[in-house]
């Protein structure tokens, strides 16, 4: 960073340059939708699918970090972003793009507190969201600050703990999300593969490959994986 415009050379080279780095933040400042459970286990589909990710936590509450710390080998990178460090996320990011890693999944406390700087230098931010009204409207404020920032075109909501189908309500909001073309897919259904594969520091395609719900994660990674690609053809 060269604030100053000194001329000197900047020492982190501008993460655009490096190696391509894709930043997917997960997020909704609404507790208890699934960002931590999706966060964590997106981070591990998309190493099966080739990337290089490491992910970060940005909630104090620190679960994404406690999965990390559960976890053997170095598949997923985990570190903590602490609150007072998120004003320096960009130069974190640089070091990270610098390394080679080409994914970080943010993984961010589901209040409004630091939201926007932990959201800006995102790529595609992923909302999850319970097929509940409540839900659905505790998305808005969320929303705002992603049209703020000018990420309009790089967000979308998923259905997460969804009751099995059929499910009216769910294909209810599923459609109406889909029509207003912010439907991340596949929705993702309550299973409990979910809560014991984080229990035990896995992605639930370590932790039950075969698994239906290893099949939405798989399903949903490749999704928001074309999006980005669309959103960012370069
Ligand atoms: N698809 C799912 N199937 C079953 N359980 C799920 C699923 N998604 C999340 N859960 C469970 O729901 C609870 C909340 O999930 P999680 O902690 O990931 O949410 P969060 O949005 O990160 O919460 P917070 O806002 O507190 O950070 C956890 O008990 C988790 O195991
Ligand atoms: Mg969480």
């Amino acid at each position: 960073m060269d604030p100053q415009g000194s001329g000197h050379e900047p020492e982190v080279a501008p993460r655009r340059a490096a190696q391509p780095l894709r930043i997917l933040a997960v997020a909704v400042q609404k507790g208890g939708t699934g960002k931590t459970t999706l966060a964590a286990s997106l981070a591990v589909a998309a190493v099966e699918a080739g990337e290089r990710v490491t992910a970060l936590d940005l909630d104090p509450q620190g679960s994404l970090a406690g999965w990390g710390a559960l976890r053997t080998g170095d598949a997923v990178a985990v570190d903590r972003v602490q609150p007072w460090e998120v004003g320096q996320l960009a130069e974190i990011l640089d070091i990270l793009a610098q390394e080679g890693v080409t994914l970080v999944v943010l993984d961010t406390a589901g209040s409004s507190t630091g939201l926007a700087a932990a959201l800006k230098d995102a790529d595609f931010v992923l909302m999850p969201v319970r097929p509940s009204r409540l839900d659905i409207v505790a998305a808005r404020p969320t929303l705002q600050t992603l049209v703020g920032l000018g990420l309009r075109d790089r967000f979308a909501l998923v259905l997460n703990q969804c009751p099995p189908p059929p499910s009216p309500r769910t294909s209810t909001y599923a459609a109406q999300l889909r029509a207003l073309g912010v439907l991340a897919e596949p929705g993702i259904i309550h299973r409990v593969d979910h809560q014991d594969a984080l229990a035990m520091g896995l992605g639930v395609t370590e932790y039950a490959p075969a698994s239906p719900a290893a099949e939405e994660v798989r399903a949903l990674w490749a999704w928001i994986d074309a999006k980005m690609r669309a959103s960012d053809p370069a």
